[in-house]
């Protein structure tokens, strides 16, 4: 994530570039900075922490200036710390970054062999040296900008500003959001509207391929050809804090539509779509360690357990090495049998769950090789794993109920399954390239999915009444089952358990009546018959059936279940992920229908960092 604001008029621009990182801070907050160009000079601040250590580090120091650039920061590349905080300064360029630039490491090598001098281990330092290299060799800043942007790849939204060029804010933008907004003398850029939305409500949305330059007197747009582009103002009508939320009403809805984005940054950089390739860059596991691995051992709580139940099928199936998943608390007070090539996965998206790290030290005094599957960088559980961590790239996760994290957190292990069968040759190269095909395939079968989502809130007003709910489902769905079961609870506060379809025969059979809705997962695989079966033995005690399927229409569902919500289907383990899109959904609308406080439910916590 990270969040980016910037100004240029005739105001103190540091004040009002620190009102706009407040309003963004939801985007991010390991570290922060700001740059204004003062009488010729370029003037840096950055802080290690939250915005407010920010403020106060200006409020005693204040940067003159009426042109600057701000940034909150959620770290990708590199650990939270002030070398690696933005802005990141190349000779008389500084730049700000929200994006992932997939091919950093290249163009820092080529960049170092023509006498560049990196100072940070970010990938954002490469568009601040890059710029200033185009720059030496006596480009103008547009020129050197467009050249710039043909030449990164990844995504990227940025906020640039030259010391030479006092009176003009850059703005590059390509697949992370960037606006401009438009006031009397004075014109704004921001990531997201609320960071702006105190000055003025008139607003530009830049699309991917464009440059913009900010000015005094308003804004020009170009394409990465130069080309000029024209621009669209839109009187926004929300209000600051609908704003925050991207408009959404929640959170946790817009981080559940946010999953296709995530899970693209997940597998960004990490794949070859020519070859099947894959590199994990924190993983420090050597091939031959890889080899040699003759067990894993998962641990994780809650949601991110439910991420390691998937991820048992997806590791044995691909590599054949036996898969044990475990609930931390357990683990730790059990005595696990450990090995010298017995590797621990750990699945936290905080990476600071009590639980999770004490399991994950248990393991490690015991010989276990650990590494880690996370979404904050540099947390404790990424510090404490001996042999790498895998970062999930939600970004920040504010809704208590995760979301995008579990099915990033799918991904990422999906990603480490294929490597591993990789590394071990237990898959052939063909089998490899289209396991990577299918995921690159992914995120736009996940937006067809949440396509689903008008339709689920009007069962949801339907559903909303009954007190108890029973989810069903086979193989790797039974654990989209839990997943289901957990999301409704948690936030709806409805009864709900979820089942093993086999099981379902030796007990909560008894439990089925009309006033039981039964959330059947139904995936196109080997067991697809079996769980029909399921359906018709819910049917014939007069239960209420919601099918979640993913793939072609069947009569035979139709002919079955009072409702159906399909999904298009991908391979068996990525399918998992198209079918948690409906369950959450299911969840979300149900709970708002019921008024709960849905980011924020009661009695529980984002991080559980007590035991
Ligand atoms: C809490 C949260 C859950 C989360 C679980 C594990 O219970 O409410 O959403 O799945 O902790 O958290 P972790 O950060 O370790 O994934």
């Amino acid at each position: 994530m990270c969040g980016i604001v910037g100004y240029v008029g005739n105001s103190l621009a540091w004040n009002i570039l620190l009102g706009g990182l407040k309003k963004l801070e939801y985007r991010g907050y390991d570290s922060a900075g700001m740059a204004v160009i003062h009488e010729g000079r370029l003037n840096i601040t950055r802080v290690n922490g939250k915005i407010c250590a920010l403020g106060e580090c200006l409020e005693t120091d204040p940067l003159p200036g009426v042109i600057g650039i701000g940034h909150t920061r959620w770290a990708t590349h590199g650990k939270p710390c002030t070398v690696n905080a933005h802005p990141h300064r190349a000779g008389r360029v500084a730049v700000v970054h929200n994006g992932i630039i997939e091919n950093y490491m290249d163009l820092k090598n080529s960049l170092t062999s023509s006498g560049s001098c990196f100072q940070s281990e970010t990938d954002t330092e490469v568009i601040a040296q890059l710029l200033n290299h185009h720059l030496d060799l006596g480009a103008e800043p547009l020129d050197a900008i467009q050249q710039s942007c043909k030449t990164l790849r990844g995504s990227f939204a940025a906020g640039i500003l030259i010391e030479d060029d006092p009176e003009n804010l850059y703005a590059i933008r390509k697949e992370s959001p960037l606006i401009i907004g438009i006031g009397e003398g004075e014109t704004f850029l921001a990531s997201d509207a609320p960071a702006i939305l105190a000055h003025t409500s008139r607003m530009i949305f830049m699309d991917d391929g464009q440059i913009a330059v900010l000015n005094r007197r308003g804004v020009l747009l170009r394409d990465f050809n130069g080309t000029a582009v024209k621009k669209t103002v839109r009187k926004m009508t929300i209000s600051p804090s609908m704003a925050e939320k991207g408009g959404w009403k929640h959170f946790m809805i817009k981080e559940i539509f946010e999953q296709p984005r995530a899970v693209a940054d997940t597998f960004r950089g990490r794949i070859c779509e020519e070859t099947g390739a894959i590199s994990l860059d924190g993983l420090k596991l050597t091939d031959r360690e890889a080899k040699e691995v003759e067990r894993i051992v998962i641990v994780a709580c809650g949601t991110s357990y439910h991420a390691g139940l998937v991820a048992r099928r997806m590791i044995e199936d691909l590599t054949r090495i036996p898969v044990e998943v475990d609930i931390a608390s357990e683990f730790r007070y059990r005595d696990p049998i450990i090995g010298p090539n017995t590797l621990l996965i750990s699945i936290s998206q905080s990476g600071e769950t009590a639980d999770t790290l004490a399991a994950t030290r248990e393991a490690a005094m015991r010989g276990a090789k650990v590494i880690s599957v996370c979404n904050v960088i540099e947390s404790s559980l990424a510090r404490s794993s001996s042999h790498g961590v895998i970062y999930t790239q939600a970004g920040p996760e504010i809704g208590v109920a995760s979301t995008k994290a579990f099915t990033t957190q799918i991904a990422t292990l999906y990603l480490f399954a294929i490597y591993m069968a990789w590394k071990r040759d237990s898959i052939n190269s063909e089998k490899r390239l289209q396991l990577v095909k299918d995921l690159v395939h992914l995120p736009g079968l996940m937006t067809e999915a949440l396509a689903a989502s008008n339709k689920i809130a009007e069962l949801a007003e339907y559903l909303e009444r009954f007190p108890n709910f029973l989810y069903l489902g086979r193989g790797i769905d039974t654990a989209i089952a839990y997943e289901g079961a957990l999301k409704l609870k948690e936030i709806s506060y409805i009864h709900a358990e979820a089942y093993a379809g086999g099981e379902m025969k030796h007990g909560p059979i008894a439990l089925i009546s009309e006033e039981m809705p039964v959330v059947v997962i139904l995936s196109p695989n080997h067991v697809y018959e079996k769980m029909l079966g399921n359906i018709q033995e819910v049917r014939s005690r007069g239960g209420i059936v919601v099918a979640v399927c993913a793939g072609e229409e069947d009569p035979k569902v139709a002919g079955l279940a009072q409702a159906i919500i399909r999904v298009p289907a991908s391979n068996q383990y990525l399918t998992s992920i198209q079918l948690t899109l409906p369950l959450q959904l299911l969840a979300y609308y149900v709970a708002d229908l019921k008024g709960t406080d849905v980011d924020q439910p009661r009695n529980l916590a984002k991080s559980v960092t007590v035991e």
